[in-house]
């Protein structure tokens, strides 16, 4: 069975999925897809090299006359993949396109932390009601396949706490300021220079990015119902060259940890101070995580937050897996 894609968004995940598509085969063909200005349909699966090409050439990956709207609601395909830019407030237009898509009767996938933050019960319940699949992988920990080993694989155990680094850029400035000694200023604009950090870095420094993660985490693994607002957050904005040094002073270092302890409805992101051997003292942009289970014990993951490739990864994982369900596979 071959599967049609349409894609929103032509950024980084969109471009990382479109280039495992042309390396690889995958069995899936891209029927649609959308920018922010521009779209473009093709029923028989578009031609790849010469999407990106235009992309790379114009700005836009198609006619202004298409809008993400239209694709959503005309264009033939059997899922949805929802890449466009986190709204954390609104969700939007991420959400109502999501619920579009899950109306008519397609599958969704999505790197998009908004929607599933904000309401993952509604859209789940949604896909539910319509036999349909509703994934969203890659907004957690990039490539770490966190979401589905703790819901299906681990779906034996009670899942007692999780600790986790889970914002490659905070990691990074953290890393550059122990090591090199450099100021937070110093240690951002550099994270900024080679492309970790947006031009304007707040969600990731205030600690925003890695509490909309505890958020999806809490509602989906723990099925609870909080928001952005029931997380205990504290950035590392504030954070003194001084502390960090102190910290050197005990072989310890500091960084940023997002923590659910489901049993007691604690929910915080808060820079600690850790020993340097501490598994989460993960190097640079890597994220890791350590989970606490009844049966299994203790695990640890380790692995790229975020990037082109590896959110694909995480993105073309769940595109197999509704392949797999909706083939009758495993
Ligand atoms: N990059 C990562 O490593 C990573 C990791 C995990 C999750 N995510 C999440 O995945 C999503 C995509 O990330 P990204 O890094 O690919 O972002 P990006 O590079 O900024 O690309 C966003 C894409 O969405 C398009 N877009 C904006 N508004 C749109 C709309 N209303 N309809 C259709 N397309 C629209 C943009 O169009 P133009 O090209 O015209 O600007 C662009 O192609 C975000 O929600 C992000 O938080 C990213």
């Amino acid at each position: 069975m071959v599967l049609r894609l349409a894609l929103l968004g032509m950024g980084a995940v969109g471009r990382g999925i479109i280039q495992a598509a042309l390396e690889k085969d995958l069995g899936l063909i891209i029927t649609a897809v959308a920018d922010s200005r521009s779209g473009c349909i093709d029923p028989n699966g578009l031609n790849l090299p010469e999407l990106l090409d235009r992309k790379d050439k114009t700005g836009m990956c198609g006619d202004t006359g298409i809008s993400a709207e239209t694709i959503v609601k005309t264009a033939p395909y059997d899922i949805l993949v929802e890449m466009t830019p986190t709204d954390a407030r609104s969700g939007e237009p991420a959400t109502s396109y999501i619920r579009d898509a899950l109306q008519r009767g397609s599958h969704v996938v999505t790197s998009n932390k908004g929607p599933v933050a904000l309401h993952y019960h509604e859209l789940a319940s949604l896909a539910k009601k319509n036999h349909l699949q509703f994934r969203f992988e890659a907004t957690v920990a990039g490539a770490i396949p966190i979401l589905q080993t703790l819901i299906h694989n681990l779906g034996g155990n009670e899942i007692l706490s999780l600790y986790g680094v889970l914002n490659g850029t905070c990691n990074y400035i953290l890393t550059r300021m122990a090591e090199e000694g450099l100021t937070y200023k110093q240690a951002l604009d550099e994270a900024r220079t080679l492309g970790y950090a947006e031009a304007d870095p707040t969600y990731d420094v205030k600690g925003i990015d890695a509490a909309i993660k505890l958020v999806i985490l809490a509602n989906t693994v723990w099925k609870k119902n909080i928001c952005l607002d029931d997380v205990d957050v504290t950035g590392i904005d504030l954070l003194t060259e001084e502390a960090l040094r102190l910290a050197e002073q005990q072989d310890a270092t500091i960084r940023l940890i997002g923590e659910i302890i489901p049993g007691d409805n604690i929910y915080r992101l808060c820079p600690r101070i850790i020993p340097k051997d501490h598994p989460l003292v993960v190097q640079g942009s890597l994220n890791a995580i350590i989970v606490r289970t009844d049966l299994a014990g203790d695990l640890l993951f380790v692995g790229k937050g975020a990037g082109s490739r590896e959110t694909a990864s995480a993105v073309i994982g769940d595109i197999l897996s509704i392949r797999d369900i909706h083939a009758g596979g495993n």
